[in-house]
């Protein structure tokens, strides 16, 4: 489809035609053809400003805009033909467009460089990828929600270093998630709204002497203002950066979140039970019923870790203001926007199809010990022991259980008293896991109320 000799779209000044191994290595049609859209719109919106200026004929810009929707749809159509001789998607689109209408396809260029074109396409691309953050996000947080509801009032094993603690109740943990996810959402949030700015018409550093209107393409494209400074609107790829690490964030808290499954669905742990939909099988032992969706989240922070180290290494110390380099930050996006979705999307499914085995969970949750901060609690509110004192009493009572075999509850008053003369019956209502997590009721504390209150502070928070 094109002369190969010399580049058509700046080869004026070339004799030959770039070395195979030139053009595989400056070549990026390969990947960014994902921008089609966007550089569509992009230059529809940059055809029709130089209509409204007189840079170009009303004619020429309605043959532009309508060329490029024929482009358009051969490309989501399969049919158009991309090449690695034309570099990347703008010129193969601009190419597509000249065989198309001819001559005034030559003239969509004018007062833009393809720096603040790639600038503006790869914003409005990552900006649909903010948008679908947001949605999946909202989606895991409503399945979260759901989960806390039907358990606001379920006892089980609340762990720190991952030994028993303190009993908590299902809900509560269920919100603490809900909380981690509402920040990503938050960052997600700000981020867009930081990014939203448009390079269109920095040209390709500083500028155009043509009379274009800034604030036509912006708005057109649904940004909110012009980038301020053209060297900095072609050479600012934060955007990218901020996506990274808001995604990075996020895919640690998805990260946590599914270890936690993995353990939980365990044969020794039984917390819950994932459904078929989101688990798989052994080829070899039948009884396997494995947790691959969560392994495969809590795996995938490592690739969307590694797209933001590596983005960051490709900008630092970049003098401005475009160089290729900048090329390179596609890929490292495009895979960790994919792989950030798609985890957003299991977890929910999972979370959505997930039971909490409540007797399981509870039984855990009386084990262990987990009601001995309750037995010094009381010790201090009753007996006015100073905490200290009380710690070491009950720090003795759970050694004497501990010895016997048995758990605090099954200590005779005798035995209590045997370590603390002033212990009465009264301590039994305490040592029991309900009353431990109903007492709790200290604001953001896991009693179920409490529980209750931020499940509906967080449905009103999301309308
Ligand atoms: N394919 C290039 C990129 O992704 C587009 C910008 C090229 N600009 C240039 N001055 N060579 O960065």
């Amino acid at each position: 489809m094109t002369d190969q000799s010399s580049n058509q779209m700046w080869g004026g000044r070339f004799a030959a035609g770039p070395d195979a191994i030139m053009e595989a290595i400056n070549a990026s049609i390969g990947f960014d053809q994902r921008m089609a859209a966007q550089d569509i719109a992009g230059s529809r919106a940059h055809a029709a400003m130089l209509a409204a200026t007189g840079v170009i004929t009303d004619n020429d810009a309605e043959a532009i805009r309508e060329g490029l929707l024929t482009v358009l749809s051969e490309i989501e159509s399969g049919t158009f033909e991309f090449s690695t001789a034309l570099e990347d998607i703008h010129m193969n689109v601009e190419a597509r467009l000249k065989e198309i209408i001819g001559e005034p396809a030559g003239r969509l260029h004018t007062g833009r460089s393809r720096n603040d074109q790639v600038a503006t396409d790869f914003k409005l691309w990552v900006r649909d990828q903010l948008d679908a953050a947001e949605s999946g996000l909202l989606a895991l947080i409503g399945a979260l929600l759901t989960q806390a509801e039907a358990g606001a009032d379920w006892v089980m094993p609340g762990f720190t270093h991952l030994q028993t603690a303190q009993p908590v109740t299902w809900g509560h943990h269920m919100m603490a998630y809900v909380e981690m996810f509402g920040r990503d959402l938050s960052r997600v949030r700000d981020a867009r709204a930081r990014m939203n700015e448009s390079p269109l018409g920095a040209a390709a550093l500083a500028g155009t002497s043509f009379p274009i209107d800034r604030e036509m393409t912006a708005k057109a494209l649904g940004f909110d203002r012009p980038a301020a400074n053209s060297l900095d609107a072609v050479s600012d790829r934060d955007f990218a950066l901020e996506f990274l690490s808001v995604a990075s964030i996020c895919a640690v808290h998805l990260s946590r979140f599914a270890e936690e499954l993995v353990i939980w669905s365990s044969a020794q742990f039984r917390f819950v039970t994932l459904s078929d939909r989101f688990s798989t099988g052994s080829s070899i032992m039948p009884q396997k019923k494995n947790p691959d969706a969560a392994e495969l989240i809590r795996a995938k922070v490592g690739r969307i870790f590694g797209a933001n180290t590596a983005l960051m290494i490709v900008m630092k110390g970049l003098p401005l203001a475009y160089s290729k380099d900048m090329q390179e930050d596609k890929e490292q996006v495009f895979d960790a926007a994919d792989n950030w979705m798609l985890a957003l999307a299991a977890m929910e499914g999972m979370v959505k199809d997930m039971s909490a085995n409540r007797d399981s969970l509870a039984a855990a949750a009386g084990s262990g010990f987990s009601t001995a901060t309750d037995l010094a609690d009381w010790l201090v509110r009753v007996l006015k022991v100073p905490f200290r004192d009380a710690h070491h009493v009950t720090g003795t009572l759970v050694a004497m259980a501990e010895s016997r075999g048995c758990d605090l509850p099954d200590l005779s008053l005798d035995d209590m008293q045997s370590v603390h003369a002033g212990i009465t019956g009264d301590i039994f209502t305490v040592l029991g896991v309900e009353n431990s997590v109903s007492s709790r009721m200290s604001y953001g504390g896991t009693a179920p109320a409490q529980v209750r209150a931020q499940v509906a502070r967080w449905k009103e928070i999301l309308g």
